[in-house]
């Protein structure tokens, strides 16, 4: 679908690596070319019409990613680099401030790093307590495991919605209604559903979410926080200096500006978050559930021919979106995407910065075959063609 509006796609490669990010369209290219070549000024800091269309299109962006999500209003959206960021402003500006020694966090065996690193750093900081929900016999969350495992020390739940190896699509609305009901801060990780399916942050009670703009067509180095209001003006930035502050005395004495400008210290990345409000523009047009269904199409497709090759163990056949991980018997990894890559297919191999998933499915390093919907049929046939070649995977190796 759509392929002519991506530059970067043609006949020569197979770009299957969609997870780590994805194609960016050509409008989101020139609507970034077009602030670089027509109004190239700062944000919130001019009084002229160049600095004040900035202002305009920078801001109008918080608008529509609130649409995205369904958040109540403009101000529960703060401008990040990515995921990564947005997940470590929630740990370290709000759970340092309000978690106490002994309260506990639920996460699972599968989240990537930067769902678990910065729990770590507070559990040895603070003395937080981590505990894993477990992961059903398919590797996905166990959901109905989450309400025995609450004590009155449960204070937060962080879950990525899809999971960045396995691929399963966790039911947030059910956590949602789990941590509502227990009085339980949700926090979601949206880096692989955001461009991928639709989400609500009201109807699923969500209490934070981030997301980066770059696996959604978007550019690189940028993404969005959701906060709930009344959760972001209690948060502390872990950024300061200009643009964030109201005023500051040389006695120390400082104010900080208003939610969600008290997080985005510094010159923002303007280019990179008009070119994602470009790609949500794009994303809504197409309809992502119509992204989702396509993804679904794919996988399938895929699964159905990987089943019929010997020796290809795939990990999660029934994930509900476009992620494959699998492995061939008795081939590292690594070397099986080198092999693909002499197809000129893109494939991703290694443990995907989910370093503890190994406890779960047993094997450290796994192939990712990632699709988007601009991915085709034809192309899912050649990896399977690909594959059925494994015997010759260490031919020609030295
Ligand atoms: N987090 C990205 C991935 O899963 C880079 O590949």
């Amino acid at each position: 679908m759509n392929r002519e509006d991506f530059p970067m796609l043609n006949d020569e490669i197979v770009y299957f690596d969609n997870s780590a990010t994805s194609f960016k369209p050509q409008c989101v290219i020139e609507a970034m070319n077009e602030y670089y070549t027509k109004y190239s000024a700062n944000a919130h800091r001019g009084d002229y019409d160049i600095s004040l269309r900035v202002d305009q299109e920078y801001e109008r962006v918080r608008t529509k990613v609130k649409e995205l999500i369904s958040a109540q209003r403009d101000e529960e959206i703060v401008f990040t680099k990515g995921t990564t960021d947005g997940l470590n402003m929630v740990v370290f500006g709000y759970m340092a401030k309000f978690l106490q020694k002994g309260d506990e966090v639920l996460i699972s065996k599968s989240e990537h790093a930067s769902n678990v690193l910065p729990w770590f750093v507070l559990a040895k900081k603070k003395g937080i307590v981590i505990k894993y929900i477990p992961l059903d016999a398919d590797y996905s969350l166990n959901v109905s495991a989450i309400e025995p495992m609450i004590t009155e020390k449960t204070k937060v739940i962080s879950l990525a919605h899809v999971t960045n190896v396995i691929g399963d699509v966790r039911d947030v609305d059910a956590i949602g209604e789990i941590c509502m009901k227990h009085d339980i801060l949700f926090v979601v990780d949206a880096a692989q559903s955001i461009g991928h399916m639709k989400i609500d942050v009201q109807k699923s009670h969500i209490d934070f979410l981030a997301f980066s703009a770059h696996k959604m067509l978007g550019p690189t180095g940028v993404g969005a926080l959701y906060g709930k209001y009344s959760l972001l003006n209690d948060m502390d930035p872990v950024i300061y200096g200009g643009g964030m502050n109201a005023f500051f005395e040389s006695d120390y004495s400082y104010e900080l500006k208003e939610v969600p400008w008290k997080f985005e210290a510094g010159t923002p990345n303007i280019a990179e978050v008009i070119g994602m409000g470009r790609a949500i523009d794009y994303l809504q047009e197409m309809g992502l559930d119509k992204i989702h269904e396509y993804e679904m199409h794919l996988k399938e497709l895929a699964i159905a021919q990987l089943e019929k090759i010997p020796n290809i163990k795939v990990f999660n056949k029934k994930a509900e979106s476009g992620i494959i991980t699998f492995n061939i018997d008795k081939v590292f990894s690594q070397d099986a995407v080198i092999f693909l890559n002499r197809f000129k297919i893109c494939v991703r191999s290694g443990n995907h910065c989910a370093k503890i998933l190994k406890d779960e499915i047993g094997v450290t390093n796994t192939c990712r075959a990632s699709f988007y919907f601009y991915n085709t049929e034809e192309e899912v046939l050649k990896l399977v063609e690909a594959l059925k070649c494994q015997d010759k995977i260490y031919d020609n190796i030295i």
